[in-house]
């Protein structure tokens, strides 16, 4: 008997990242389910190779061919039809940004283990999102490579075992630069990853180490730890991926080469450990010097205003996501500089007033003024 699993997001780096772990391990899973956004060409591809019970594309396109029963979903509904169906038991939330943000809600509430890579889920609404698993029976595995380093390295100790928890950031592209140079940072050098290779808004994230100030949210709900718990530090070749520090002073550390296939899979089948050869074994010759260097602050604003945002609570941190998604899209359209991220970032925090979190609504307000303001200030 196989476990049917949703890919949401099955075009994007994570999806075709999970297609491929899926691929070796037909013997356990079968894909019952594709989405995209707006790359049909892609997703028909993959529903031609995997057959599917259910293929949704929320922007246009035909999704023609492919599924085993005619399951056709188009607009954001899909998402949701998705992540919901009776055959679905794992659901890959691959998608970036808000938009992932109703269908962890939905297959959580229907008591689904999501495998949860859209780490703007927890972000925006962490107490929504721990409280649906709660509520529904469903389960939240990290897909995050750091986060599931954590959660391998806890091996199900409980948060009041729990000293400090350390995520490594490569400090991207910019982490030798000044910070005169970083704002005026093109298109290409921000997406110049060096260690690992992504969709492009959490590559830009990673530049501005956004996507740190998202992922310490993310532990914070993840594993019930205080922020003052988790800390960061810059470690440049990607190889230890998190450490987690005990009461009684002993430090676990969880290492591999950067491929999110090995993450993925654990998702999959977490607690338990499947074979499997189909990525590069860890070997520590070849891995040379790992070092590590504190965060330095100067290069790298929005990493604060996120860490700020994170302790203002309530609303403030999806409105920090939503601020954050606007001027990272604007950077890649081209129409602001690189320093202008934290710019608009900050300028949407400093008049946002913190909202109720406990409501979808409000947090789907609260990111919606948010990104009006991040509009206008980036249109001014
Ligand atoms: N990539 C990584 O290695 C990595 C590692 C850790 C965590 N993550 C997290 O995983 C998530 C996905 O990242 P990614 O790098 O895979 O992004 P990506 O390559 O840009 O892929 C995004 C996927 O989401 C779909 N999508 C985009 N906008 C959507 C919308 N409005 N509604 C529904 N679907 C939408 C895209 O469809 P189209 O292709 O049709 O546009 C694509 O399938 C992010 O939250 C990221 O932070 C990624």
């Amino acid at each position: 008997m196989t476990t049917g699993v949703a890919v949401l997001g099955s075009t994007g780096s994570i999806g075709c990242s999970a297609l491929q772990v899926l691929a070796r391990q037909r013997e356990r899973f079968r894909v019952v389910a594709l989405t995209a956004h707006s790359n049909a060409g892609l997703l028909e591809q993959q529903a031609a190779e995997w057959r599917p019970e259910y293929v949704g594309i929320v922007n246009g396109g035909s999704t023609n061919g492919g599924t085993g029963d005619g399951g056709r979903g188009k607009g954001t509904a899909c998402l949701v039809e998705a992540a919901t169906r009776p055959d679905v038991a794992i659901v890959i939330n691959g998608i970036v940004g808000a938009a992932g943000l109703e269908a962890t809600l939905a297959a959580l509430c229907a008591g689904k283990r999501v495998a949860l890579a859209n780490k703007e889920s927890l972000v925006m609404a962490g107490e929504l999102v721990t409280q649906a698993a709660r509520q529904g029976g469903g389960e939240i595995v990290p897909v995050d490579s750091e986060h599931s380093a954590v959660l391998q390295c806890l091996a199900g100790r409980p948060p009041t075992d729990v000293a400090s928890l350390t995520l490594t950031a490569s400090g991207g592209p910019f982490r030798t630069w000044t910070p005169e140079r970083v704002a005026d940072a093109t298109i290409e050098e921000a997406l110049q990853h060096p260690t690992w290779r992504m969709g492009r808004k959490i590559t830009v994230d990673s530049a501005t180490l956004v996507n740190k100030a998202l992922e310490v949210i993310e532990a914070h709900y993840l594993f019930g730890v205080d922020y003052e718990q988790v800390k960061v530090v810059v470690h440049p070749q990607s190889l230890v991926h998190a450490f987690v520090e005990f009461v009684d002073g002993s430090v676990l550390a969880q290492v591999g080469f950067p491929t999110m296939e090995v993450p993925i899979l654990y998702a999959l089948t977490h607690p338990e450990r499947v074979r499997d050869h189909g990525t590069r074994r860890f070997d520590p010759v070849a891995a040379e010097t790992l070092t590590f260097e504190p965060v330095r602050h100067e290069l790298y604003p929005a990493y604060r205003l996120g860490r700020a945002a994170a302790l203002a609570r309530g609303t403030v941190p999806a409105a920090f996501n939503a601020a954050n998604e606007v001027a990272v899209q604007r950077f890649l359209d081209g129409k602001i500089r690189f320093g202008q991220i934290a710019h608009i970032i900050d300028a949407v925090l400093t008049a946002t007033q913190s909202g109720d979190a406990e409501s979808l609504d409000g947090v789907l307000a609260a990111d919606a003024e948010a990104r009006r303001m991040a509009w206008e200030v980036a249109c001014s």
